[in-house]
């Protein structure tokens, strides 16, 4: 099989994988992905974290968000550029945030520029993933939005965030086949482990 046809079969069987836990799976993984990420994620008073609205059987977040509020944190959200369509830009999601649908059904804070937060000055990005590998290769939905996104981050920028991919236990192949465009990951976390990929 061609490597895109790989890639389109994975995809095809996560995403089918995901959608079919339970309500009560999901709802422990929520929990067990809060406790995880907090080993992960050193969240304090203005810690700029990028996540995202769980869509699709991804792993819900809420329960982070909240701890995030808590603390004071400033948790993001990704929203689709409005000139370049194929980006993605991080805005500051606060509890009472304006949102509206994307053309994915998927709800974003309404645009507001003074929000933003450049990619590279966010601290940690949660990123959602459809497959991984134990060496922190991510396949996406296949729209090359993080992809495109994460590649604007200098490879020589002083401090950049912490690449943290979120999954269910169910979504890691044995090696994912990549493509040159892809960006790995500095950790993955499911609500049973904490992937450290060595590289
Ligand atoms: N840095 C980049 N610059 C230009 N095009 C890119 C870049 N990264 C990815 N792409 C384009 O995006 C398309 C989709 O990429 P890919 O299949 O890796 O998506 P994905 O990783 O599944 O999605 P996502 O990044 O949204 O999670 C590719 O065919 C490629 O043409
Ligand atoms: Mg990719």
């Amino acid at each position: 099989m061609q490597l895109n046809e790989q890639r389109v079969d994975i995809r095809k069987r996560m995403r089918n994988l995901r959608k079919n836990l339970s309500k009560e799976v999901q709802e422990q993984a929520a929990k067990s992905l809060y406790i995880n990420i907090s080993q992960v994620a050193n969240i304090t008073k203005n810690t700029r974290i990028g996540g995202y609205l769980s869509n699709d059987g991804e792993p819900d977040l809420s329960l982070v968000f909240k701890e995030m509020w808590s603390k004071k944190a400033k948790p993001h959200l990704p929203i689709i550029h409005p000139f370049t369509r194929t980006h993605l830009l991080f805005q500051e999601y606060e509890k009472n945030s304006p949102m509206k649908a994307n053309r994915y059904g998927i709800f974003e804070p309404e645009l507001n520029c003074s929000h933003i937060c450049p990619v590279a000055e966010l601290d940690f990005i949660l990123t959602p993933l459809v497959a991984f590998d134990s060496q922190g290769n991510r396949l996406g939905m296949g729209g090359g939005y993080y992809d495109r996104t994460l590649a604007q981050i200098p490879d020589n920028a002083v401090k950049k965030p912490v690449l943290i991919g979120i999954a269910h236990q169910c979504q890691e192949v044995d090696a994912l086949p990549i493509a040159s465009w892809d960006v790995p990951l500095d950790y993955i976390v499911t609500p049973e482990r904490i992937y450290c990929p060595d590289r």
